[in-house]
């Protein structure tokens, strides 16, 4: 007997929809994709900023930083990018189940380890933004220095060098991530109100 067929989901008295009425906004996930250097963490640390300062419950997973603990065993192979992206998402379902608003930065360079995310929520918790921004430009910035490594071959399966990354065809927003942060912002509050997670008059 597998262990699916034995372990029941165990139904507690408090629900996500007492936890978002407490918060008084509901849970969901804004899932940010795109090249290392692309801007993914910046925007989804500003977002969460924005979203704490007007009183909401948030949470960022951060690649690099997950990578430090849940997903330190895992390197950048297919498969392990695969396992990284699945406990990505197994965590957030937790976390939109606490009713919050979670900001997540992960290349996730596949769009078959995405779907797979997506289809864990219903359409109206998960929220893809793709940052845009072209890989000549994310070499330029090179925040951490990566791309050159990546260039010089001290970095194999580099996302954007010699790994692919597969662009979202139906991303709820695709964001320039070239123009001003304020900007990309804007955008994203707008697409909260217009799929009601939050409320204007929060
Ligand atoms: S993902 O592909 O599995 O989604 P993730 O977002 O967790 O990647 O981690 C990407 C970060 O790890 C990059 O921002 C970069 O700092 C670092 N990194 C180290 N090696 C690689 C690599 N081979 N490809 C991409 N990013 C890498």
């Amino acid at each position: 007997m597998t262990k699916e067929n034995h372990i029941v989901w165990h139904q507690h008295a408090v629900t996500r929809q007492l936890r978002e009425s407490n918060n008084g906004h509901k849970g969901a996930v804004l899932w940010f994709t795109g090249l290392s250097g692309s801007g993914k963490s910046t925007l989804a640390g500003a977002i969460e900023n924005q979203l704490t300062s007007m009183g909401m419950k948030t949470y960022l997973l951060d690649g690099d930083n997950i990578r430090h603990g849940l997903c330190r065993d895992l390197g950048f192979s297919e498969a392990d990018r695969q396992e990284n992206i699945r406990r990505v998402g197994e965590v957030a379902k937790l976390m939109i189940d606490a009713g919050l608003i979670v900001a997540t930065a992960f290349i996730s360079p596949f769009q078959s380890d995405r779907q797979k995310v997506r289809d864990l929520f219903e359409p109206e918790q998960f929220f893809e933004l793709y940052v845009d921004t072209p890989v000549n430009v994310c070499e330029q910035r090179d925040p951490k220095g990566l791309y050159q490594q990546a260039r010089e071959g001290k970095i194999k399966q580099f996302t954007g060098i010699d790994s692919p990354y597969e662009v979202p065809q139906h991303p709820e927003l695709h964001l320039d991530g070239q123009q001003p942060i304020s900007d990309s912002l804007s955008q994203i509050i707008a697409l909260l109100l217009r799929n009601h997670v939050i409320q204007l008059d929060y």
